[in-house]
């Protein structure tokens, strides 16, 4: 698995399997052994999720080793004020069955809380219990604020991301500051996937689309967050790293861009 350097020099799978909407605790074991076979090691979820004690009690079942695994989890919304964010972690980690996570993120740059939230996550990252963190859903605006200020410059911004969503203003600012993008939603939720220029260059390499839109993500350094509970399509989205799309093709996919949003819009958010 080919993996990506943080500002701070942690190394993050750059394939994670997503676990949004997966609520069912069965579904959720089945789709991390799976992973786990496949070559996954790079977990992403969420408080808002609901499943991060399902997660925990997954990957205890697996037995795989703490230290090879990469687990992601996020700060929900309500727990953004000053005394809510180092219980609401805590409580995280007791979830997730771990003494630490690797990647703490801010979920949504909520206007009242965010500031105060990451003073908090400086502190968890002083800690030694979070080995990185950053945000999600952040614009340049939102980005450009924290940096004025902040300590601890984030490492990752998480954010929807495919071919038909591929914000390259926010992608060129983030590369300018050491922040690692991170593409939620890289499937644009199935949407698209019957595209016919992904269908042609889908061809010559005997892929899918589904790996076309994966490997567009990969060429363009993100780290890219699949989501999926079905055996065949956990592996056939790490399937991605035995071929490579040519400059014309990156090309032609470019020209997919249609601001396309299957999720939140924070571009309005003060
Ligand atoms: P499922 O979980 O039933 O396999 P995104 O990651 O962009 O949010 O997309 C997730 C959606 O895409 C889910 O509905 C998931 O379905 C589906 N999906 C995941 N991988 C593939 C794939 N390789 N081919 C087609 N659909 C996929």
């Amino acid at each position: 698995m080919n993996e990506v350097t943080l500002n701070n020099e942690v190394k993050i799978p750059q394939i994670a399997l997503g676990l949004w909407k997966v609520k069912d605790e069965k579904e959720l074991e089945g789709a991390v052994l799976e992973a786990l076979e496949a070559g996954y090691r790079h977990f992403d979820s969420a408080q808002i999720y609901g499943n991060e004690a399902m997660l925990g009690k997954a990957l205890k079942k697996s037995g795989a080793a703490r230290g090879e695994l990469f687990i992601t989890t996020k700060l929900w919304n309500d727990n953004q004020w000053s005394g809510d964010v180092i219980p609401s972690f805590e409580e995280s980690l007791k979830n997730l069955q771990s003494e630490y996570v690797d990647l703490f993120l801010v979920h949504f740059p909520v206007t009242e809380t965010r500031k105060m939230a990451w003073v908090q996550m400086e502190e968890i990252y002083k800690s030694g219990k979070a080995k990185a963190i950053g945000v999600s859903n952040y614009t340049i605006k939102h980005l450009e604020g924290l940096l004025s200020w902040c300590e601890v410059k984030p490492a990752v911004n998480q954010v929807e991301l495919h071919v038909f969503l591929q914000q390259p203003q926010l992608l060129d600012f983030c590369q300018k500051h050491g922040i690692v993008v991170e593409a939620y939603s890289p499937l644009a939720h199935g949407k698209g996937l019957d595209n016919p220029v992904l269908a042609k260059i889908a061809k010559a390499y005997g892929k899918s689309p589904a790996q076309i839109m994966i490997r567009w993500c990969v060429e363009r350094g993100l780290v890219v967050l699949p989501k999926s509970t079905t055996p065949e399509r956990i592996r056939e989205n790490i399937d991605v790293f035995d071929f490579a799309l040519t400059l014309e093709e990156m090309k032609e996919i470019e020209g997919l861009e249609s601001d396309l949003r299957t999720c939140w819009d924070p571009t309005n958010v003060a």
